[in-house]
Formats: structure tokens, sequence, C-alpha cells
């Protein structure tokens, strides 16, 4: 590691600017390795004090500086500021830098690929584009002028609105943007290119008529419809639940092939993965349709909280991210199945979420401690963050809630602030207490609630006791109780929920737990009741109950929360998977006969609720299923879980083909009961073709010649690849020659490849590598092959000589210095090797060390690794 070890940030040491800059005229002139920014600010001096101006700055090559029109030549000059001795309070500072988009493959900043240009400024990367204060606190307006050839990029974007353009004799052109909202740096966004444009309107609810613009590539037009209704959708239910209206003339989305993330919430000027935007039935699966209106709302949301009120520093990042997370969880459940997307968020948090708090990365949702701000975009941040932004909703109630958001827009619009500040609107608005539940912003770690009961069959007396404790982590030793929105119910035999109006938290059907041990008691009771606990996953937590196989097919039958009966199927499934683990040769045939019943059952459901039924006839997933044991004993408990899915798959061989047969083949809609048959239908598939049934593999390649969509050809490729079928190549190399010029539905065929359980894998993930269409320049593409296999491929990872570890370090290593954000996400599955048995915790680690060791080292890489060796 290199000798200068990068310096922290502490959230405690936050600083109001010394400056502050209220309007910004910027000009570009775009080139592709000589691009030259001419930026022209106003300053004042905030507060009485003398220091010097300090702006940040990386990679930028500094032509010239005046101030008030002056030239200035004394200032100094660092790899990261520019710092100026300034004497007037009030003035104008002019800066000529100069840049190389083509060469910038961190994708951040401007960056010229596939043939436009485009930028990326949150968190830091604004100082990639010119000196500046590049921190959230600080609030301009934006006029931004752009200079380019006219034929090879017509079109030229920025934020807000188009308000003058021209030609120059040369061939070139040039527009003027001007966005009337004060922002941040990190909101900024300039894209120029050759696109295909989509356009539509929407009128708000006042009557305003917006104009709604999609640019995509040459050739993609009709994949940007579903993208457009989506962005209307959620532009309406923004209106109809918080009373948010779009507040600028013009909303544009670009979508491009080459990002690092997600989305981006410029304003008025988003900025997609194109994996988010571009769909037709052909090429993108429900899921895909799914992320995508799920995207498009996200950064839509954003409009409100992120851009009209945004974080003061980048330690309040879940002030935005947590609570537009939430707003976009929401929005989902209301287009599609409330259960179904409960369940997707909850697979989060326990697949991943849980796996960061075990890991050396641990960190509150409000972090403390930041080297790289871009390592903090975590599913801690966003996922456990719109957990904690629930459990106020809650607790507050869906009115509250509203109010709390009202009181939060009419104090903060148009200003930076803090978690704190959200919070403090929350209670004022309500009169809520919320002084113990602040702590959820400062601790990190899983909570776990250990349930225990009692019953005394002769007076009839239950008492149950709820006890917290999060264990500790590897940020933070000592833990304080939290105030825990507790969901929960009892059940009589018959399965009737039992209410009792001298018990408040029956009626209620929530606790609120607040100390340490919280017992209710019930009396009059006949038997023994089964306590359904945690419903809708009212908090992020572990909850601890030792349920008898009885209780647990009872919830499944009859509980009143159709998540706690999701739940309850997981928890079977994972005792029997867990079971057969620890003892493969001594299986517990009653525990497995309850779970075969339970799942007789479940088939009935599917008539009635296709949606739950499709998530409860799926098992606990390997990254579930390890954050349920203290060590992961990695061959044991994946051959129990392809065990026990063999299990259901043989024994209800029959049932799983009447199942498949149900499904009624129509032309593709992205609709929500099409999308619940389709789910199902590939479901039994590939139980059908893991049982090795008569006719599976003719099913299955009917399916293939006959699918109209990818939702059914990828089911297809799915069953054969896990079932491990002798035609699997044969299909794939069909599916490449299909979809070759493709690059989204190729992504998906260099998955399959990698997360390939087979024992050559480490031979095959070389050629992968070298295949004509693989390049480290493109993070979907770096994602497919080497995300799928370090986070999926269980037995390949995992491989006892350390050859998977060694794989993915090798080419970490190489990553470093072409995209370190991409680089420092990938390592992830590394990092996490606090719970793996102590030969692998051994190997990972030496790896780990590997990369420490390399001389120029990013500060991404830096800090994830440093701690994990720690
Ligand atoms: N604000 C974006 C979103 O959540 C994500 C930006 C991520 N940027 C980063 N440097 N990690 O929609
Ligand atoms: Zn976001």
């Amino acid at each position: 590691m290199s000798v200068l070890s990068p310096v922290a940030k502490k959230r405690s040491d936050y600083r109001a600017p010394d400056f502050l800059i209220d309007h910004v005229d910027m000009a570009f002139h775009l080139d592709v390795t000589q691009t030259r920014v001419i930026s022209t600010s106003r300053f004042t001096r905030n507060g009485q004090h003398q220091s010097p101006l300090v702006l940040d700055g990386e990679n930028l090559q500094l032509i010239s500086v005046t101030i008030n029109g002056e030239p200035v030549t004394d200032y100094h000059q660092s790899d990261e500021h520019l710092t100026l001795n300034i004497n007037q309070n009030d003035f104008e500072l002019c800066i000529e830098t100069r840049i190389n988009p083509q060469e910038n493959k961190t994708l951040e900043g401007l960056y010229f690929s596939g043939g436009a240009y485009c930028t990326q400024c949150e968190a830091e990367g604004f100082r990639k584009i010119t000196y500046f204060l590049d921190r959230p606190d600080v609030l301009a307006k934006y006029d931004v002028t752009i200079f380019a050839d006219k034929t090879r990029y017509p079109h030229m974007l920025s934020n807000g609105n188009q308000i003058d353009k021209g030609e120059l004799d040369d061939g070139r052109h040039w527009v003027k943007w001007q966005d009337p909202f004060k922002k941040p740096s990190y909101l900024f966004a300039l894209v120029a290119g050759n696109f295909d444009l989509l356009t539509d309107r929407f009128v708000t609810q006042s009557g305003r008529s917006v104009a709604l613009e999609l640019y995509v590539d040459k050739g993609a037009l009709d994949k940007g419809h579903h993208a457009l209704a989506s962005l209307k959708k959620a532009m309406a239910w923004d209106e109809q639940v918080f009373g948010l209206e779009y507040d600028l003339d013009i909303y544009m989305i670009v979508a491009v092939d080459f990002f690092n993330m997600g989305a981006m919430e410029n304003k008025g000027l988003n900025v997609f993965n194109s994996k988010f935007v571009l769909a037709d039935a052909e090429s993108a699966t429900d899921d895909d349709f799914f992320n995508i209106e799920a995207v498009i709302g996200h950064e839509y949301f954003h409009n409100w909280t992120g851009n009209r009120v945004t974080c003061r520093d980048w330690f309040q990042l879940s002030l935005k991210e947590g609570l537009t997370v939430f707003r976009d969880q929401q929005f989902s459940a209301d287009m599609s199945s409330p259960v179904f997307n409960r369940i997707k968020n909850v697979q989060i948090i326990r697949e991943h979420q849980f796996a960061e708090d075990a890991s050396a990365m641990a960190h509150p949702i409000r972090p403390e401690e930041v080297i790289e701000m871009n390592n903090f975009y975590t599913v801690t941040v966003y996922d456990k963050g719109a957990e904690v932004i629930r459990m106020m909703h809650t607790l507050l109630g869906a009115a509250g809630f509203r109010q709390g958001m009202d009181l939060y827009f009419s104090r903060f619009d148009g200003q930076a602030v803090t978690c704190d500040d959200f919070v403090q609107a929350m209670q004022d608005a309500t009169q809520v207490d919320l002084s113990q539940f602040r702590r959820w912003y400062s601790q990190s770690g899983t909570p776990k609630v250990k349930v225990t009961d009692s019953f005394d069959a002769k007076t009839g007396v239950y008492h149950i006791d709820f006890t917290q404790n999060t264990p500790p982590t590897a940020d933070q030793k000592v833990k304080q109780n939290l105030h825990i929105p507790f969901k929960f119910e009892l059940l009589d035999e018959k399965g009737n929920s039992i209410s009792d109006d001298s018990v408040p938290e029956l009626s209620a059907k929530m606790i609120e737990l607040t100390s340490r041990v919280h017992r209710i008691t019930v009396t009059g009771l006949q038997a023994k009741p089964t306590p359904s606990l945690l419903h809708d996953f009212s908090a992020p937590i572990k909850v601890d109950y030792a349920y008898s196989h009885q209780q647990l097919s009872n919830i499944i039958l009859y509980s009143g929360d159709d998540f706690a009966r999701w739940d309850a199927s997981q928890r079977l499934y994972s005792r029997c998977i867990h079971n057969l683990a620890i003892s493969p040769d001594t299986p517990d045939d009653e525990l497995l006969d309850s779970m075969l019943q339970a799942v007789q059952g479940i088939f009935d459901i599917a008539d009635v609720n296709p949606a739950l039924a499709g998530a409860m006839l799926s098992l606990p997933s390997f990254e579930t299923l390890s954050q349920q044991v203290d060590e992961i004993q990695v061959e044991a408990l994946y051959h129990a879980q392809r065990s026990v899915r063999n299990l259901i798959a043989t024994t209800l061989s029959d049932q799983w083909s009447t199942l498949y047969h149900k499904q009624a083949v129509v032309p593709y809609r992205y609709v929500a009961d099409d999308v619940d048959s389709r789910r199902l239908r590939n479901l039994s598939l590939s139980y059908l073709v893991q049982a090795g049934a008569p006719q599976s593999s003719d099913i299955l390649l009917a399916q293939f010649a006959q699918a109209d969509n990818m939702t059914d050809c990828l089911g297809v490729l799915k069953a054969a690849q896990f079932g491990e079928l002798k035609q699997f190549d044969q299909l794939m190399e069909q599916f490449e020659t299909r979809w070759r010029h493709d690059p989204l539905v190729l992504d998906k065929w260099f998955a399959l490849h990698a997360n390939m359980e087979r024992s050559d894998i480490l031979v095959r993930l070389p050629l992968l590598l070298s295949h004509d269409k693989f390049s480290l320049d493109n993070p979907n593409r770096v994602r497919s092959v080497l995300g799928s296999f370090a986070f999926y491929n269980v037995l390949g990872f995992h491989a006892v000589d350390g050859s998977g570890y060694k794989f993915l370090a090798d080419y970490i290593l190489k990553l470093n210095s072409v995209n370190p954000q991409v680089a420092a996400r990938i390592i992830t599955p590394l990092t996490q090797w606090q719970k793996f048995d102590e030969k692998r915790r051994e190997l990972m680690r030496y790896q780990l060390a590997r990369i420490a060791d390399c001389q120029d080292l990013s500060k991404d890489l830096i800090e994830k690794v440093s701690k994990s060796l720690n």
C-alpha cells in the first residue's frame, strides 16, 4: 500500500464553507482530448475571516485565472486544490481549464464514450471538470453554454431550460442552458451526442405542461416507451401521494451504455445506465421492466428529495437516498404486488445488508468516517436507510408521515440539510417522540430480537418476552437499545388472530420496543398461541423464536400478513437446509415431511395469490442462508440447499408439471397477472428440469423455440444451467449468435456463463474475458462477468484452493487503474471473509494483502482493503 495513507474525513469535522457561490457561468468547448472549460463564478465571503479561497480540482490543466477581470498569478496548485489569497469579500473569479474526456475511463467528471460526451458528478466528480467549491452545501445558479461540431453532436444538453442557440462558421454550433434553481455542483450535467429522441408531455396537477424528452442510441427508439410511460406514472404518483409537482418546463433523460451506477438525478437532465431505460418484450425480462419503472421513479422522486432539499455534507447521504429508495419502493408496490415488492426489499437486506454489517465495512446509515465517498453508496445507506424511513412511516402512520414531509419541505426547500433536520420535522409535525429513534442513524449493525414465551394451561396465562440486543460490529463495539416498531399477532389453534382490549399491543398488532426486554401478558387463553412475528418486516432486524414445525405451517396457512406467511415458508426451508448441512446422512424425516406438506399447501395458494405463491415456492438464496449461521460451511450448505430443492422437485414433480401447464401462454405484455404467471411457469420449469422429469427437456426446448419474450427465453437458459443439462452449451451458442449485437442482452449471456457451477469454471472464465465483446472499460460487462462470478458463483469463487479469490484479485488489480469505483464495488465479496472457515479466511485475506501491496492503489481500494485487513 502507498506509504502515504489517505486520511479519513470525519462527520464531526463539518464546517460551513468559507466562501459561497451564488452564480456560475460556464462555457464548454468540447473536444475529445482537449476540452476547454471556462467558468466564471460570483463568490462572497461567508462570515468574518481572512482564510484563503481553497478550490477543489483534480486532473485539470490550468490555463488562466482572473479576479474581477484582472489576471492572477499568485495562486498555489496541488494535486487536489487551487488556493488563492483574496482580500475582497465579493468577487468574480474566472478560471479556464483543459480536460481530456477520452482518456477519462473512471466515468466520473466529463467523459467521452460510445461517441458521446457525458458527465457524472456525484459525489465529487465536478472537481474533475473545473476548480470549484465541490461540496453539496454550496448552492448556485448555473448558465451553461456548449460548443461542438454540429453534425457529430446535434444534441447538446445541460440542466434547466434552453434559452439560446446559434451556429458558427466552422461547422460548430452552440446552445445555452439556464437552470433557474440553485443547486449543488454534484447535480450539474452535460451531454452531447447524436441520439434518437422520444418525446411526450405531462400536465401537472396545477395544469402546467411539461415536455418529456428521452434520448437513446440511434435505432433504439422502440425500446424507450416503457421508460417514458414509467416516468409519467411516477410524476402522477408523487402528486397523488405527496402532493409534489414537477418544477421545470422540461424533463430530459439520456441513456448511455457506459455508466458506473444505475442512474443519476441531475436537475432536469437525468443520465441513466441504458440497462434501466431500454426494454422491449424480446430483449428485456419482466425483472428488467420492473427495474426500469423503479429506477425511473427513483430518479424522478429525487427532484424533491435530493434536489429541492439536498444534503449538507456527504455523511448525510441517506437523507436523500434512504428517503428516495423508500419512495420508489412505495411507488413500485402501488404499481404492482405490494407483498412481492416487500419480499424483494427484504431479500436485499438479508442477502447484502446483513452481510455488510457482518464485515469490516460495517457502518451506520449515516457514516462517521469516509476516505472515498464513492465507497458509501451502499446497501446500508440506501436500503437500510429506506427501512429507517419506513419505520418512521410505521410509527407516525401514513397521514402523520405526510404531515412530516410537508413540514420538511416548507422548512427546508432550497437548502442543504441534515438527517437530524428531517427527523426533527417528522417529530415536530406529529409530536411523536423520536429521540431514541434517532439512534438508528448513529448505530451500525443488525439488531436481534429474541422472543421467548410460556403458557400455563391451568391458569390460561400466556407471557411473551421480547429481548433486543445488537451485537458489536467492526466499527463500533458498544451498542444501545433502539426504538423498534415490531408488528406481530398471536394466532389461536384455528388460525384466528387473538384480540384482547386490555392488551393495547394486541389491538395495535404492534409493540414499540424501547428497553432491552419487553413483556406482554395475555390471560384467559385455552391453548398456547402461535406468535406470528415481524409482520411486513417492520424493522431491519433478525428475529429468533423457537417455532415448532407445526407453528410455521399454521402461519403459512393462516397469518393475516402475507409477508409473514412467506417468511414462515423461508424459515421452514432454512431449517431443513441447515439441518441437512449439519447431518447429511441422518435427515430429519419428520421435518422434511412437514416441509413437503407445507409446499403442497402452497400450490393451492397459487390459484388465489400467484405473486405470493411464486415467492413462497422459491428457496432462500445461499447468501441469505449464509447470514443465518455463524460460520459458513460452503460445500455442506450448498449441497444441502440443492438436496432440499431436489427433494421438492422430485417428490412433487406431478404438481410442478400441473403448475407448468396451467400457465396460459399469451402474447407478451408487461402486466401484473402475466408477470406472476410467467414467474410460476419458469419456476416450475426449473424444478421439472432439476427433477429430470420425463419430457422435461422436450418442454424446455419447446419453450425456447416458442418464446416471444426474454423472460421465457432466459427461464429456459437458467433452468438448463441449474439442471446441468447437456443442451445448455448449444442453447447458449444459439443465443449468442442471435444477440451478439445487443449489449444488454449479451450481458445476460456473460452472466449466465460466469455463474455456472462447474468444476472447470476457472478455465472458462479467462475465455470469457478474452471474448471480443468483453472490455474492462465497460462497467456493465465487468459486473456481468466478474460481479456475477464473485457474488453468485458459490463453488467457483470459494474454490478451496483459493483460485477463485486469486482470479478476482488479478482483475481488481487491472481495474484499479481503469475504473477504481467499479473495482471497489466488485471487491465486496472478498472483504466479507469473516464468516468463512479458517482456511478460506486465510486465502481471502492473502488476496486482499496482495491488492494492498499494489503501488498505485486508488483511494477507493485502499479504504476497503485496509479496513478488511485490520
Ligand atoms: N444519486 C444516484 C442515485 O442513487 C447515485 C449516484 C452514485 N454516485 C456515485 N458516485 N456512487 O440515484
Ligand atoms: Zn438515489
